[in-house]
């Protein structure tokens, strides 16, 4: 559990409650999304928005957990650019490819981002203000 935290720590993912374990959203996240969603230290070498970022632009359109999870179960199964909530990011890094996992694991992962605290990466307000012209929420 600590050296899981510590790996974890780049996530900064504060006051996670469920228990580490080979499948849990957290494990699954980092197996299947960490490499391009990260976390804080992401800078402008970055392949794909941080997590931080595509748990915010989710909420403003789903509010509830279960309206989250099944918007994300269904992009990563397969992202459209019709669907997507963050075409600004499609323009600057391309579309997402659809990750192969199942509906269970993706689900797992989807409960992990909306539970979980990310931080907010030192330049993200300015890049938002730039993106939408308003401070980010
Ligand atoms: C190979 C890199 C890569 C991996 C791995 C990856 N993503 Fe993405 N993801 C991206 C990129 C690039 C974008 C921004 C462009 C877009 O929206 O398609 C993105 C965007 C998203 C979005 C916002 C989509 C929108 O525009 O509405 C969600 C949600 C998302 N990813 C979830 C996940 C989850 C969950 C996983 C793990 C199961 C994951 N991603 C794995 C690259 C990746």
């Amino acid at each position: 559990m600590i050296a899981k935290m510590i790996f974890s720590a780049s996530l900064l993912v504060i006051g996670l409650s469920n228990s580490v374990h080979a499948d849990s959203g957290i494990t699954l996240y980092e197996e299947h999304c960490a490499s391009c969603h990260g976390g804080e230290e992401m800078g402008p070498d970055r392949v794909a928005p941080p997590v931080f970022a595509v748990k915010g632009h989710y909420l403003n359109h789903y509010e509830d957990k279960e309206s989250f999870v099944k918007a994300i179960v269904a992009w990563v199964k397969k992202p459209e650019i019709n669907r997507a909530h963050m075409p600004g990011a499609i323009r600057r890094f391309d579309l997402m490819p659809a990750i192969d996992i199942s509906q269970e694991q993706s689900a797992k992962i989807a409960e992990f981002i909306y539970d979980g605290q990310f931080q907010r990466p030192g330049w993200y307000a300015e890049h938002y203000r730039q993106e939408h012209g308003e401070d980010p929420k």
